[in-house]
């Protein structure tokens, strides 16, 4: 006999199955496109670069993100299904937008995808497979601190000295390469020049261990082991990270690990930190980036090791406002440099009004130096070296300094030059009089000296006339030549002329 309620049990039982069949049929067949899709492209240094795409397709729509290297894009627009899609993805980078397209199209259980970074490059074929819901998901944001000052680590009194791997070798950095960059650091000269920062740039990153513990990718089998090697040529050895999840080459960052970083860093025995904005870029706005430095900033004040802080964001935020208010030693003051005339000329002339915020401590850092890489002319290295110098700006070497000529070594070890890269006062030069393509900078020096340097930015040979009333320059009694490393006749009155050949330089030391 039925009675009610065993109707009511059928019924429930129905309506159970019925959406069960229903659950099991939108897990079973979903749009083909949807998914957590990943892309691992192997670095033969034991980590993958991955591309990440999590998509949501809905008919002809298909919506999710796009996280690959330090990007982390959402679809903005789509078109096609799985037969054939095109995707764009979009983040905000500080102001600006950036883009990124895939084409793609379902075959079997891969997705076969191309992109190209600009229209005129040929694309780049991947297939993704499918990955865990969740797999390279964007971490959560953390908290930020209330903004303090951190206090002075008493390091880098001048512009710190060395040598960093990511000019020359981007990726291709390994233990034997530092091992080897540092004796012929010491057999060069270099060192005993000023030269003692050994600085291993992006890409030497692994994982993290189950305790966090960051770890090294097979190029550095020992890092403390690396650090004692470097330390017993008595020079110095530097680290590289960023405050994101992930480095700008999609390496391992310190994100939500700052403070057992930096402990990590001093027990391997690093005497310095290069900290590269990137992935954070994608969890924090701009505005935020003092917060997110002075957390860093912090954890390595903590340890017992000095270690400099080296801020890399490239000189948003006007960063030489608070970069000492972070700990900073330094902070990067523009973009990447190339090893090219106009890219080197375009950063170093247009630091003119960044001058009154170096001191000592505390430095602007126009970029890495490109001499000897090979693309300028030993004139326009010369000019790199002493733009820098009259700059007080850090002088990273960022060649092979295992084959480097001669000539590239003295410029990179003129004694001169570098005194006035050094010079304790630590004021950095100023423009004091240009007339199209030729420039005068100054730099006032300790013991009532000053460094003077003519350039001409020509692409001919051009002659240079100073009057010292002028640019009240005739107070000075003698000066040198500090390429030539000969006296010169200085007029108090009257006027100095020298002809000086394209891209060229003269620079000169005055005094009393
Ligand atoms: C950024 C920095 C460079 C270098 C690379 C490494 O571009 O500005 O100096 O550290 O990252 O990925």
């Amino acid at each position: 006999m039925k009675t009610p309620s065993r109707i009511l049990l059928v019924i429930t039982a129905i309506t159970l199955l019925g959406s069960m069949a229903l659950f099991v049929r939108s897990e079973q067949s979903p749009e083909p496109l949807t998914g957590n899709w990943v892309v691992r492209t192997d670095n033969k240094d034991g980590t993958f670069r991955t591309t990440y795409l999590n998509l949501k397709q809905e008919g002809q729509k298909i919506t999710g993100t796009i996280r690959v290297t330090q990007f982390f894009y959402r679809i903005s627009e789509s078109t096609g299904g799985p037969d054939g899609f095109t995707l764009t993805g979009s983040m905000m980078d500080g102001k600006n937008e950036r883009k990124v397209q895939y084409e793609g199209k379902l075959v079997g259980d891969g997705l076969h995808i191309s992109t190209r970074r600009r229209p005129q490059d040929n694309p780049t074929q991947m297939v993704a497979v499918r990955a865990p819901a969740g797999e390279g998901a964007m971490p959560a944001r953390n908290p930020l601190p209330a903004l303090h000052k951190v206090a002075d680590n008493g390091l880098a009194r001048t512009p710190p000295m060395g040598w960093n791997s990511w000019n020359k070798f981007a990726s291709r950095v390994d233990d034997a390469t530092v091992r080897t960059i540092a004796d012929a650091m010491v057999s060069s000269g270099m060192r005993d020049a000023g030269y003692v920062y050994i600085n291993i740039d992006d890409t030497w990153e692994a994982g993290r261990d189950a305790q966090g513990n960051i770890q090294t990718n097979k190029k550095f089998p020992d890092m403390k082991a690396l650090a004692d090697y470097v330390h017993s040529k008595g020079l110095k050895l530097g680290i590289y990270s960023s405050p994101g999840p992930n480095t700008c080459a999609g390496y391992e960052g310190s994100y939500g690990h700052e403070e057992q970083d930096a402990r990590t860093y001093a027990a391997w025995g690093i005497d310095y930190l290069k900290y590269d904005w990137c992935g954070a870029r994608n969890l924090y706005t701009d505005e935020e980036m003092q917060a997110v430095y002075q957390i860093m900033g912090d954890a390595l004040l903590k340890q017992k090791r000095p270690i400099v802080y080296s801020l890399c964001q490239y000189g948003r935020q006007d960063v030489w406002k608070w970069g000492a208010e972070v700990g900073g030693n330094l902070w990067r003051t523009t973009g990447d440099i190339r090893d090219a005339w106009d890219s080197m000329t375009r950063i170093g002339f247009n630091q003119n009004d960044l001058a009154p915020y170096a001191k000592p401590g505390h430095w602007n850092d126009p970029d890495m130096l490109e001499i000897g890489n090979g693309a300028m002319s030993n004139d326009e290295y010369k000019t790199h070296m002493s733009l820098w110098a009259i700059l007080a700006a850090p002088l990273l070497a960022g060649n092979d300094l295992r084959s480097m000529t001669p000539e590239i070594l003295a410029i990179l070890i003129n004694k001169e030059v570098i005194a006035v890269d050094q010079d304790k006062l630590g004021k950095q030069g100023q423009r004091v009089w240009q007339a199209g393509e030729q420039e005068i900078w100054t730099r006032q020096l300790s013991g009532g000296a000053i460094a003077v340097a003519l350039f001409n930015r020509a692409n001919v040979e051009a002659k240079v006339t100073l009057r010292p009333g002028d640019l009240k320059l005739n107070s000075f009694r003698k000066a040198r030549d500090l390429w030539s490393h000969q006296a010169v006749t200085w007029p108090s009155d009257g006027e100095y002329s020298v002809v000086i050949p394209s891209h060229g330089v003269m620079m000169l030391k005055l005094s009393k």
